[in-house]
């Protein structure tokens, strides 16, 4: 099994970087972090060249996408910054566009995990959360099979117990 973690928060052993750590430390197979904030991730130019054959951008938000498109599993981890996912995590999906314009390339099947964290403690976010499971994910054919949110969560390893247990007793 192959699960790879998309992290779109910029802080190492911050809390989406900890829980994907206890994330990996229970799963079976090769298992691999990208950091989006510290790759060469580009935007999409909306330039349509997928449609005509593949995208013309040759940045590591190509090989993240080909990582996803041989995965089994993928960890899409992000802080919530003004009430949605990051900037970093947003390129990563606005580059889904190259696959959803290619009938060459899929995505259908694979497993979601998400991981989100907020400072926040209540349920503010739930809602736009929930939704990511219609779009982009189901969209993209990706199934989501657990959410975790960490509330509350504000300095690095401050108020993430809660979701660590969470993680601690999922079955994948
Ligand atoms: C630019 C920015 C915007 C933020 N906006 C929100 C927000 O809208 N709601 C919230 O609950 N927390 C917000 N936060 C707090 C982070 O979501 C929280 O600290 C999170 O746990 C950080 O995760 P990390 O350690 O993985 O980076 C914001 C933090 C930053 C830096």
């Amino acid at each position: 099994m192959k699960t790879i973690a998309l992290i779109g928060s910029p802080r190492k052993e911050g809390n989406c970087d900890q829980l994907v750590s206890k994330l990996f430390e229970n799963m079976e197979g090769y298992t691999k972090k990208f950091y989006l904030n510290d790759v060469d991730l580009q935007f999409c130019n909306a330039c349509q060249s997928c449609q005509k054959g593949d995208c013309i951008k040759d940045d590591d938000g190509r090989k993240i996408i080909d990582e996803m498109l041989d995965s089994d599993i993928i960890v899409f981890a992000s802080p919530i910054y003004y009430g949605q996912m990051s900037a970093q995590a947003k390129t990563i999906i606005d580059r889904f566009y190259m696959i959803s314009q290619n009938p060459e390339k899929s995505l259908e099947g694979k497993k979601v995990i998400q991981i989100f964290t907020q400072a926040n403690p209540g349920d503010a976010f739930d809602g736009y959360i929930k939704s990511l499971e219609t779009m982009p994910f189901a969209y993209m054919g990706m199934e989501v099979i657990d959410t975790i949110i960490a509330k509350g969560a504000a300095g690095k390893g401050e108020g993430i117990e809660d979701a660590l247990k969470k993680i601690e007793e999922l079955e994948i």
